[in-house]
């Protein structure tokens, strides 16, 4: 819309003597009341619209063709499956799809549960679930609506069974039946070569990027953790030892893109999977096999963040098989007491950490009092923490360098 503000700005026409420049004025009031009204008109006109049946339609129409997208891309991964699993193309009914796609997933679903529960499986239905998930190529919480908009059913759910829940009733875990884990933003490759990251860590490592954001803790147990102000860049340095698939490393590198985070681990096998996994998620962060912190800098770190293997000996040989005889001993025990890395890491931390620097550490749920000692021991630090996790178990030690 023109105003006066417009007019005045207006070049002269040319042979006419130009009047001396008057004060630079804005719009008069009666041009400022004009827009005003022009304005509340407009608003009055959107309050009262309804939206016109075209866009209703459209908007129908958007919805219609995202439901047949949605089942066409299931459809053609069962395709795929099924092909795979029988060696042969699957019958396809008259209207195209395999003919596999009629049936009953609720009934198939709760019989695998009975079968799973009877078989001793921990968490039947959450693991199916997951399975399902990976399949469905959703969401866990887009799976009710990819089965309610085409559930599987007949040779598929056979295929299903064969491949997957076979393994499920071994004990595997589902992450390792279908290769897939999920922590915070980012979504991992899980095999045998490292640990499956666990949801207590998925907790302290959002708490870490919450802290260390300058934003305030949503987990009631880290409260306690007080913001403090974002710094960022070229010269904040993190580094996450005992990184396994990488999972804490990656969400401080995905969080923090300016800063430079490195990782370390001694396993070859896990180190390989955790560069997979950054490849996977565009991520960068320095992975090096070391044994805990040797190689690293004195006093070079702002952040050091660790979960290492805190199970004793004994509790191990007591462990769940699930998790015993599928993840790597190594990722698990940590010496004769489960607490043989964590002291080290204690002790040796403040070498690498810059004055003011956090460590943050995952420890077992009975290991605070032996952690918050270690870390007093060495009288360098100049706060210690023991935070629980949203179970209540101590589950983290936070110390600050001095
Ligand atoms: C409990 S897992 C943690 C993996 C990952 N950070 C996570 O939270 O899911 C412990 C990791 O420590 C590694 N590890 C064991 N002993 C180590 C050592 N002496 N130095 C470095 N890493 C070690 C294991 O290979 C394993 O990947």
């Amino acid at each position: 819309m023109k105003t006066s503000g417009d007019a005045k700005d207006a070049a002269p026409a040319p042979g006419k003597p130009q009047k001396p420049r008057k004060r630079a004025r804005g719009p008069s009031q009666k041009v400022l009341e004009r827009e005003l009204q022009h304005h509340l008109d407009e608003m009055a006109g959107i309050r009262e619209a309804v939206p016109p049946p075209e866009l209703l339609d459209e908007a129908a129409h958007a919805v219609a063709q995202a439901r047949r997208e949605l089942a066409a891309l299931r459809e053609a991964v069962q395709r795929r499956l099924l092909a795979r699993l029988a060696g042969r193309r699957p019958r396809v009914a008259a209207n195209g799809l395999p003919e596999a796609v009629v049936g009953d997933w609720q009934e198939w679903h709760g019989q695998m549960r009975r079968e799973l529960s009877a078989a001793a499986i921990d968490d039947a239905p959450g693991k199916l679930d997951y399975v399902a998930t990976y399949l469905m190529g959703c969401t866990p919480a887009m799976l009710p609506v990819a089965l309610a908009v085409a559930p599987p059913a007949g040779e598929f759910l056979d295929a299903l069974r064969e491949l997957m829940v076979a393994r499920l009733r071994e004990g595997a875990p589902a992450q390792y039946v279908v290769n897939r884990a999920y922590f915070l933003d980012l979504t991992l490759v899980a095999d045998p070569r490292a640990l499956i990251p666990r949801p207590e860590t998925e907790e302290w490592t959002d708490a870490l990027i919450r802290h260390l954001s300058g934003q305030p803790q949503l987990a009631p147990s880290y409260r306690a953790v007080e913001p403090r102000p974002r710094t960022e860049g070229r010269a904040f340095r993190i580094h996450d030892v005992c990184t396994g698939s990488g999972c804490v490393a990656l969400a401080l590198a995905q969080a923090f893109p300016a800063a430079v985070v490195s990782a370390s681990d001694l396993s070859a096998d896990a180190l390989a999977q955790a560069e997979e996994n950054a490849r996977r998620n565009g991520l960068r962060v320095a992975f090096r096999q070391a044994n805990l912190l040797d190689g690293l800098p004195d006093a070079s770190l702002d952040v050091l963040t660790a979960n290492p293997p805190y199970i004793s000996r004994k509790d191990y040989a007591r462990l769940d098989p699930t998790v015993r005889d599928f993840e790597p001993r190594r990722a698990l025990v940590g010496g004769t007491s489960g607490l043989e890395l964590i002291s080290r890491l204690a002790a040796e931390a403040p070498r690498v950490l810059k004055s003011g620097a956090e460590f943050w550490m995952e420890i077992g749920d009975d290991q605070g009092p032996a952690t918050e000692k270690s870390l007093c021991q060495t009288d360098q630090y100049s706060q210690i923490q023991i935070l629980s996790d949203f179970g209540g178990r101590a589950r983290l030690a936070r110390a600050i360098r001095r």
